[in-house]
């Protein structure tokens, strides 16, 4: 057995033998002995790539270096300068947070080798008036061509899909990757919480911190928040808002993402950092549940769809599906929103 095959990475630490490493160290050793320990000091560096350089994917980049979840960050586009531009503007931001992390920008898919993990966002957004839905189509495409040029380029990778209509894209990414599908984790219902805890916030005045909340379902108009499954530092909502007023939240939950686009043309910042969130799960190995959207095979009595549930999210991607025992009503809102995702893949 040679020394590499003694050795493992167990996310942010190396072991050889007795001797654990953290990887800071073992990269700082790297410097001084550039050929020893070649094979941790590599899996030790992640390589994010987000495909979609644009509002989103400039956004996701930004915290995921502020966050500092690895030493590259590759933005690519296929609009020649400006995966580069945004690449030049963020990396003159971390020069003077001192944070070395080195984002570089391409138009050329085959530099997204060795990719860890892989944002996917490429693709329209919704304009004022429009549906997630009526983007269907357009993005269906794109995210088709992009998934194929993954699976070419890094097919060890884990893909976290972003475009909208999010649930469908996520299972044309499942079904064009021919990944197993706990490698497929699908960003839309991590943004929708963080909005379901403002709108806590904001009508009982408690820390955001305090507040865990869950959203689940469609990432869409069928989207379920749910209060039943909420609280503030362990208090269930039911106590601390009445009925009337957390069916109020739940709408306006609903809803609000259509306002901010009506607003400001896109939303931006909230789904960059929810991005992060779920990069850093992956990559820290955080064990974190989270809702998001994955291929369902039997949970919550589905298969063949995709779909926003909790989950275990860790270093294996979706490492475990939460099944939550949901009321009639619930029921409801989460199989309008299977209805909804299974029409939209029968129409294309
Ligand atoms: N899941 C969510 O919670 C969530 C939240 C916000 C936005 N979105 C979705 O993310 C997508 C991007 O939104 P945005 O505001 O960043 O849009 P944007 O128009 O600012 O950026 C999209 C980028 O994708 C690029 N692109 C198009 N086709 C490509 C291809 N084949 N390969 C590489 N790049 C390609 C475009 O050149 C553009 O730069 C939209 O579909 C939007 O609806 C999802």
């Amino acid at each position: 057995m040679n020394q590499i095959a003694k050795m493992h990475i167990n996310s942010d630490t190396a072991v050889y033998g007795s001797l654990v490493f953290t990887c800071e160290k073992l990269i700082r050793h790297a410097i001084l002995h550039p050929n020893r320990f070649k094979y941790l000091v590599q899996r030790c560096q992640n390589v994010i790539t987000i495909i979609g350089s644009g509002k989103v994917g400039g956004d996701a980049a930004l915290f995921s270096a502020l966050r500092k979840l690895d030493r590259e960050i590759l933005l690519l586009d296929v609009v020649k300068g400006l995966p580069q531009g945004e690449a030049m503007d963020l990396n003159h931001m971390l020069s003077e947070q001192g944070i070395d992390v080195d984002i570089r920008g391409s138009n050329d898919y085959a530099d997204m080798k060795g990719s860890d993990v892989v944002v996917v966002v490429a693709g329209s957004g919704r304009k004022p008036g429009m549906t997630r839905m009526d983007l269907l189509k357009i993005n269906a495409g794109i995210v088709k061509d992009v998934v194929e040029n993954i699976r070419k380029f890094a097919g060890g990778s884990t893909i976290v899909p972003v475009t909208n209509p999010l649930d469908p894209m996520v299972h044309i990414t499942y079904k064009t990757s021919g990944f197993d599908r706990n490698r497929v984790v699908g960003m839309g219902n991590m943004l929708d919480l963080s909005r379901f805890v403002q709108f806590i916030h904001e009508a009982t005045g408690y820390s955001r911190d305090s507040i865990r909340a869950l959203v689940i379902g469609e990432h869409g108009e069928n989207m379920l928040p749910l209060p039943r499954f909420s609280t503030v530092a362990g208090v269930p909502l039911s106590a601390v808002l009445s009925k009337q007023r957390l069916d109020q939240l739940v709408q306006e939950t609903r809803q609000v993402a259509a306002k901010v686009i009506e607003l400001k043309g896109a939303t931006v910042h909230a789904p960059g950092n929810a991005i992060s969130s779920i990069l850093e799960a992956i990559l820290k190995d955080k064990k974190r549940v989270i809702p998001v959207a994955t291929p369902l095979d039997g949970e919550y009595g589905q298969s063949n769809v995709s779909i926003g549930v909790p989950a275990v999210i860790g270093r294996g991607g979706v490492e475990k599906i939460i099944e939550l025992d949901l009321d009639q009503h619930e029921k409801e809102w989460f199989h309008r929103g299977i209805d909804s995702v299974k029409s939209a893949l029968a129409g294309l």
